[in-house]
């Protein structure tokens, strides 16, 4: 089969991580014989600087005509302080908005030769973790009314934070239905001692869940839920969100699953088409040194392969490469342990092609 992906590089490390996701893909694509032509398009403090908008018209629309988009990062110092809408992160959210890319899927898996990259306890960390994030991703305090009025020391600045009943419930029918195929088990994050939006979320969530018999769905208050991820994460199977608290929440189970470096997301809206990332950034202090880890990239692609274009073989196979590669004891910096041999993104991207099949 043939595939559109439109690639957006990026800043920092974005260009490596890329360079070895396109590597593994090309390599999917001889074994299995699938033609996958990628569609080089500027978005982040790349496109800012060659173009003044860090997300032009034709990188949007070269997106839309994609069978989908592949990510690497944007941002960094350089452009830290240009205005909100100018920043690299803004390109982003409009591509997530422009392409009504909703539900952001976040799996938080402590692969088990990374056990030691686990910060948490060994009683703790052996019951396992395996849970994935629904985080909703065009609404919410991203998206809400924001704005300044006042002057002097009574300038005031304000983000809002709406959701509509139809919001919460398209988000909450992608997180049941992932669920279906898992344990079963739905937790939805939200601040309803506190906020009303939440409370309209919990409501809506519970009403759709009378559809759903066969779950179990509870709710957990956001600040809890923060202690429970470190406390006891084997507890979690499916977690849904809204935007800011899944932000939050991913980043806090990444770590807790090993590392950043090793987690990968993919936001869907309405059909197949996704834009598939890694959840870390573009972490420009380390650019360009070949020590970033590619392995959150190139699950990414994996999950595009499985999620957007239906090759769930491919999908397997890039991960049990992954994972003989670590089990062999390869590792890159972020995820090194006593024994293991620590290498570089170019290596560790060589060792992960060398091992599909
Ligand atoms: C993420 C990132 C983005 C977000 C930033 C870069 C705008 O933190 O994908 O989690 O907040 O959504
Ligand atoms: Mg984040």
């Amino acid at each position: 089969m043939e595939f559109k992906i439109a690639t957006i590089k990026g800043d920092g490390i974005g260009p490596e991580i890329i360079n070895a996701a396109i590597a593994v893909l090309d390599k999917i694509g001889k074994i299995y014989n699938h033609k996958f032509d990628f569609n080089f398009v500027k978005m982040g403090g790349v496109a800012i600087d060659n173009t003044g908008v860090p997300l032009p018209e034709e990188t949007l629309q070269a997106c839309l005509q994609a069978d989908s988009v592949l990510l690497g990062a944007v941002g960094g110092p350089k452009w830290d302080n240009l205005p909100g809408h100018l920043r690299p992160e803004s390109g982003l959210l409009g591509l997530r908005k422009g392409m009504q890319l909703f539900a952001n899927i976040r799996p938080a898996i402590l692969l088990p030769p990374l056990k030691e990259a686990c910060p948490l306890r060994a009683d703790i960390r052996d019951k396992g973790i395996d849970m994935v994030i629904v985080r909703e991703l065009t609404g919410g305090l991203y998206f809400g009314k924001k704005g300044y009025y006042g002057e002097g020391k009574q300038l005031t600045a304000f983000d809002t934070l709406p959701y509509s009943v139809a919001e919460i419930e398209r988000i909450a029918k992608i997180a049941f239905e992932i669920a279906l195929g898992r344990k079963k088990k739905v937790i939805s994050i939200d601040k309803a001692n506190v906020l009303e939006s939440s409370r309209l979320w919990r409501k809506t969530v519970h009403e759709l869940a009378k559809e759903y018999p066969q779950l179990q769905v509870e709710d957990m208050l956001v600040d809890n839920a923060a202690m429970q991820l470190v406390r006891n994460p084997s507890q979690f199977d499916v977690i849904v969100t809204e935007n800011m608290f899944g932000d939050i929440i991913s980043d806090e189970a990444a770590q807790v699953s090993g590392s950043i470096g090793i987690l990968a997301s993919g936001s869907l809206g309405a059909d197949k088409k996704g834009l598939y990332e890694p959840i870390h950034g573009s972490a420009p202090d380390i650019a360009g040194k070949d020590i970033a880890n590619p392995i959150a990239t190139i699950i990414s692609a994996a999950m595009m392969l499985r999620d957007s274009f239906g090759l769930k073989a491919e999908h397997n196979s890039i991960i049990a490469a992954i994972n003989k590669v670590l089990e062999e004891g390869y590792r890159t910096a972020d995820i090194s342990s006593p024994n293991c041999m620590i290498i570089g993104c170019r290596k560790m991207t060589e060792l992960i092609v060398s091992n599909l099949s």
